[in-house]
């Protein structure tokens, strides 16, 4: 896919003010500074379009960008901070569930997990909530060109080992670095044979 126009629509703080559920979005998600916000700026090839911080904490609400006049991308703030203020992320946390339980036209949701560090159960936990939910995701593995993703290319492996204790199967997943541009490609692909299903099915309900 080629990306022609990507332009952001705004930031909501719930679920009931977000845009209308006109075309298929894509939601970003994951523990916070696992870098979100940095790989929607990568794969739409704009620096800072989606705000980035080295502060955890920076994306605070349901962020829209639109890709194509097509279709949308979702950036949500990410949750396991332990230094937001209790009251703040359990606000958060129920918009960003909110979100992801009744919110229609969200194709797949894309769970990131940082490859620099050990299995963590709060992403294992995250992963499971949206199992029993049956919300569609995928698992992108970020930061591989840091030195620690490279010298522990075990971090892969025990997390899937970690995940299959609880699922069957390890979903589709991708490798990226916004740093080094990787991993746009296969997750455009990806995000472009959803939107043709989405489109042909709008086009047969017609
Ligand atoms: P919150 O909005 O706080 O939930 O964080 P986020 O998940 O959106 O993370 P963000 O994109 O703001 O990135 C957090 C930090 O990680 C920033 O300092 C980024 O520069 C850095 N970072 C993100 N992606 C990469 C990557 O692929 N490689 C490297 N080396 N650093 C990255
Ligand atoms: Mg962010």
């Amino acid at each position: 896919m080629i990306i022609k126009t990507a332009k952001f629509v705004g930031s909501y703080p719930s679920l009931k003010l977000c845009p209308p559920e006109d075309r298929p979005e894509y939601a970003f998600i994951g523990r916070s500074n696992v870098g979100k916000s940095s790989l929607i700026n990568m794969i739409v090839n704009i620096n800072n379009l989606a705000h980035t911080s080295s502060q955890p904490g920076k994306t605070q609400t349901i962020n829209y960008f639109d890709i194509n006049n097509k279709w949308h991308l979702v950036d949500l703030p990410g949750y396991g901070f332990a230094k937001t203020p209790k009251n703040i992320r359990q606000n958060w946390g129920k918009m960003v569930d909110e979100y992801l339980v009744d919110r229609m036209n969200m194709q797949c949701a894309f769970l990131l997990i940082d490859s620099c560090v050990p299995p963590q159960d709060v992403d294992i936990d995250f992963a499971n909530w949206l199992g029993e939910n049956q919300i569609p995701f995928v698992i992108v593995f970020t930061k591989s060109d840091k030195k620690k993703a490279k010298q522990n290319k075990g971090f892969l492996s025990q997390f899937k080992k970690e995940f299959l204790q609880y699922w069957e199967v390890f979903p589709t997943y991708f490798i990226s670095s916004a740093n080094k541009k990787e991993g746009k490609e296969p997750i455009l692909d990806f995000i472009d044979n959803i939107n043709y299903q989405y489109f042909e099915q709008m086009k047969a309900k017609k």
